[in-house]
């Protein structure tokens, strides 16, 4: 099994481009290997990183993301619904469509410019259109640039549940432009500081007392070694869920009650959750949960659970979850780092949440 720091040269973060603010971060999956580009203005590199052979490039995006990309192609512009309904089959069609009509051929290129509901799309309409053509992406919120945009994971919602269609399609080149940052919106900003939290307890060392531009290269280089070492989610890429049981329960009550939660701030409250329920499972010591609480809200994130959440309500949905195949599964910490762990006694689980504080 392969186990590098992404190719990275042994730097953390992936080595600075000479001449440059850049720095580079290569994921390793051999043949299949890309690099991922973090810093200002590296969205002007989208034409010399497509192929040379690229005639034609559909520039997907979606309303209100102020930024675009020169590909110097022939170029056909998709513009997605807002939100998270643009992550449908039907959206996923009516682009292919337009692709087929402005003459695509299995030579060209998608290039994503946007959070990872775009790259998300995106990337599996490359995954499917002609059996799977080149894409690009130009990840422009925090989330999407140390998480979604990494690692080749794309797809769609059904009715039935978030991404369960979906392919494993890695792209040519990842281009983090933390300039794109700047117009973000200070709660998507808080999302992506969620996503954060969750590799500083991973092992992503420092993150609180480096500039932006490093923090997102550290998260970009943890996240892409994980990945060239476990490519498929098989083991070590399960852990990236960390915090994210209690999360995804939160967010589907959320959206059970008409409420409205960013997914970072119940990725927060989760990885709290998971400190509590190591300790009391005698995984950790108490001093586990402070480094937790102090890391959580030194980046300004919630660590109470939501007052509409309902413990009956949240073992249901945690029964569900896709890690769930032998009972309640979660990634905990325990004496060598984060692992996951089956089998959890419900009845311990909603002890701890009925502990927790609750916001009001
Ligand atoms: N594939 C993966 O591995 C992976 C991992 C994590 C999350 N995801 C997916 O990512 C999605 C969430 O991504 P997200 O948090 O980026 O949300 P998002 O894509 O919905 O973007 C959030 C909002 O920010 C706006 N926006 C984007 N960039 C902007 C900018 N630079 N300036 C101003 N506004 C901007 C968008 O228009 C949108 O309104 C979910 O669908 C989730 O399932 C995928």
């Amino acid at each position: 099994m392969r186990h590098t720091d992404a190719g990275s040269g042994g730097m953390e973060g992936g080595e600075e481009i000479p001449g440059s603010d850049v720095r580079k971060v290569i994921v390793d999956l051999g043949a299949s290997s890309y690099p991922v580009l973090v810093g200002k203005g590296v969205r002007s590199q989208v034409s010399t990183l497509l192929s040379e052979s690229v005639k034609r490039v559909a520039v997907i995006t979606q309303a209100g993301i102020p930024w675009g990309v020169e590909t110097m192609r022939e170029e056909l512009r998709i513009e997605l619904p807002p939100g998270e309904s643009a992550k449908r089959l039907a959206v996923v069609e009516r682009a292919c469509s337009e692709m087929a009509k402005a003459g695509l051929t299995r030579a060209d290129a998608v290039v994503a410019v946007g959070g990872g509901v775009v790259t998300d799309l995106a990337g599996f309409v490359a995954a499917v259109y002609h059996r799977g053509i080149e894409v690009l992406h130009v990840p422009t919120t925090l989330l999407a640039q140390v998480d979604a945009a990494i690692g080749g994971k794309c797809g769609v919602n059904l009715d039935e549940g978030k991404n369960l269609v979906g392919a494993f399609w890695q792209p040519k080149a990842v281009l983090c432009d933390t300039e794109t940052l700047s117009s973000l919106p200070e709660c998507e900003q808080l999302n992506g500081r969620g996503e954060m939290a969750k590799y500083a307890f991973l092992g992503v060392p420092n993150l609180a007392g480096v500039p932006l531009d490093q923090q997102v290269a550290q998260c970009v280089g943890h996240k892409a070694a994980v990945v060239s070492e476990d490519e498929r989610e098989g083991g070590r890429r399960a852990l990236l869920n960390y915090g994210h049981t209690l999360a995804h329960a939160i967010e589907a009550q959320a959206l059970h009650h008409g409420n409205t939660i960013g997914h970072g701030e119940a990725v927060a409250v989760g990885l709290h959750f998971a400190a509590l329920l190591a300790t009391r499972m005698g995984r950790v010591g108490p001093e586990e949960v402070e480094k937790h609480l102090a890391v959580l809200d030194r980046l300004g994130l919630p660590t109470a659970l939501p007052g509409y959440v309902e413990v009956g309500e949240t073992l249901e949905y945690m029964a569900r979850d896709k890690k769930a195949v032998d009972g309640l599964t979660f990634v905990l910490m325990g004496d060598s780092g984060c692992e996951v762990v089956s089998g959890v006694s419900p009845d311990l689980v909603a002890e701890v949440l009925q502990s927790m504080p609750t916001a009001l």
